[in-house]
């Protein structure tokens, strides 16, 4: 077997990974950096990020207020710790990222352009047009250049972390061109992979988002956190989740229902005229309720509502959100000049993952986690639009920072032996998977592991549902272990990949739905008919789901509060 050895050990190339890997090698001269990636990192699904990046820039701005947003957005379960050091640090990254190359948009007096973004009191949304997350992609790869000492593995999947002694030291991963598996072996780990979306139906995750990094992790002892809220962004394309940006809102336009009414207006979030930017929770919300009361448009994928861009007129629209535009013409065929786009809530972005301090540390030594698929928490129960892409950047080079610390802290490599053999069995299990042959097939298991998730853990969720939900992922896990593969071959074998990622899928669906039906009460993206209100007395804490041999266990934490007192989310 091919040992392969670097101090650094990252699993992911999108934003998080890359700005970890250049964090490293800025903190050390030294330092090897082996970046193992399931894609190549530009079509990372950081590219696909449109709207914008938040960071304070003005002065009718400041840094309490940027927090005060995000605490209330995440209906006060975020870290309080967590979110002043992200609110903080973002500005700095942001403007290091300019340095760096990313072509923000600009004022016409030449300051970097700022942009509402939904439950942001003030414009404090940088963008690069409505391709924000493919510039800062680019920037981040093209610095990563730099380094030769940043080694990329691009197409090889991470399948199992390598314990010893209670430490990670290292990751199986297979090289998707020849089907081998190597052995990468360094003193630490930083898992950069993402979240995973892709559990659910209908959905603005690219097919890549299965959840991976916390699945990894979560085998290997770490704990996964607040897995329950998952947010639906209230602007996806019928039948395909493409998403329109929030950003088309940030700019203006309205959301409208059969009757042409703005109906978020009329849900009084206290926002009055900019009601439609509402946090994404509450606009889901309320594009729900208008189904239910008939005053949605139903088409052949379901209800939909319309955005109404048609005022912001074409120069406007060309010149602040052209993709916007672009996607609309060529997925549903309509130009927002001159028509509304159709659009409903789609699942975007899993506020849990795997649990790791302020400096992407988790409890298992020498592992790392950074950007969605870690949960530090700064997003809580709801994530502010916009505040994803800066928590890529800052807690991504934070993690990179501390792993180099405890590189050079003299983190042992442990028992080489011991860990090659470890990568083997991983080979071992792999071969066997490509010669599987159960009855059960991948795509049937995905596809009723995605309805029973949309149907238990939807915008609205209660007891029976969730409940079902449990018991249906459970029996799915059952029939995964007899799945069956007809594709034996070694070169670029799809099949395997889809296998593994149905196994990750499993796992973290449990932990969404265990921690789900759990909570009994409302808050941010978790939303019970059953128990409507938010109850602090009993749920102010974070589900914490980790792997046993006989099954999840769920436990709570505290919620760190330094100076806000959790209070009615009113806007
Ligand atoms: O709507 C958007 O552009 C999404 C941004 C985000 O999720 O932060």
């Amino acid at each position: 077997m091919e040992v392969i050895r670097h101090d650094v050990i990252l699993v992911g190339g999108g934003g998080a990974g890359l700005r970890a890997a250049i964090a490293a090698c800025e903190a050390s001269p030294g330092i090897s950096v082996g970046m193992v990636s399931k894609l190549y990192p530009m079509r990372s699904h950081t590219v696909s990020a449109e709207g914008g990046a938040a960071g304070v820039a003005r002065d009718d701005d400041n840094m309490d207020l940027h927090i005060k947003d995000t605490l209330k957005g995440s209906d006060f379960l975020a870290d309080q710790d967590a979110v002043e050091t992200f609110v903080e640090a973002a500005p700095r990254e942001l403007t290091q990222l300019e340095h760096w190359g990313c072509p923000w948009s600009r004022e016409p007096d030449g300051r970097v352009a700022v942009r509402f973004f939904g439950g942001m009191s003030v414009k404090r949304t940088w963008y690069a047009t409505d391709k924000t997350g493919f510039h800062m992609l680019h920037t981040l790869f093209q610095t990563s250049l730099k380094y030769d000492r940043i080694v990329r593995y691009d197409e090889y999947f991470a399948t199992r972390l390598l314990m010893q002694d209670g430490v990670c030291r290292g990751i199986a991963a297979f090289d998707m061109r020849t089907g081998e598996v190597k052995c990468f072996l360094g003193k630490a780990v930083i898992m950069a992979t993402g979240g995973g979306g892709r559990i659910f139906p209908f959905t603005t995750n690219a097919a890549v988002k299965t959840g991976d990094g916390m699945a990894l992790a979560y085998r290997a002892g770490v704990g996964l956190k607040d897995m329950e809220f998952v947010q639906y962004h209230p602007t996806g394309l019928p039948g395909t989740g493409i998403l329109i940006t929030e950003a088309a809102r940030g700019e203006g336009g309205h959301l409208k229902n059969r009757l042409g009414e703005r109906f978020t207006v009329q849900y009084d979030y206290g926002l009055g005229d900019k009601a439609e930017l509402g946090p994404r929770d509450m606009v889901s919300r309320a594009e729900m309720q208008e189904f239910e009361a008939g005053r949605g448009f139903e088409g052949p994928y379901g209800n939909y509502v319309h955005l109404d861009l048609r005022h912001l007129g074409e120069e406007n629209i060309d010149k602040k959100i052209p993709f916007v535009r672009e996607l609309a013409r060529n997925y549903v065929g309509i130009d927002p000049v001159f028509e509304p786009i159709p659009v409903r809530p789609v699942v975007h972005y899993m506020m849990g993952g795997i649990d790791t301090d302020l400096d992407g540390a988790t409890p298992v030594p020498g592992l790392y986690a950074a950007g969605e698929t870690a949960c530090v928490s700064i997003n809580g129960a709801n994530r502010l639009g916009s505040n994803s892409l800066p928590e890529c950047l800052v807690f991504g080079k934070r993690a990179g920072d501390h792993a180099v610390q405890y590189v050079a802290g003299g983190a042992s490599e442990g028992s080489e032996a011991e860990l090659v053999d470890q990568a083997r069995g991983e080979a071992s299990r792999l071969e066997a998977l490509r010669n599987k042959k159960g009855g059960e097939r991948i795509a049937q298991i995905r596809r009723e592991l995605n309805s029973t998730m949309e149907q238990g853990c939807g915008v609205y969720r209660e007891e029976a549902s969730m409940a079902a939900t449990v018991d249906s992922v459970r029996q799915l896990k059952g029939r995964y272990a007899d799945i069956g593969i007809t594709d034996t071959s070694q070169i670029f074998n799809t099949e395997i990949v889809q296998a593994i990622e149905l196994g990750n899928m499993i796992d973290i669906a449990e932990a969404v739905v265990m921690a789900a039906l759990d909570r009994k009460e409302s808050r941010g993206a978790h939303t019970r008919r059953d128990y409507p209100t938010r109850n602090d007395a009993d749920w102010l804490k974070h589900s914490v789901v980790t792997f046993s041999a006989d099954g999840p266990r769920l436990e709570y934490k505290p919620v760190t509060i330094t100076r806000w007192q959790p209070e009615e989310r009113k806007y």
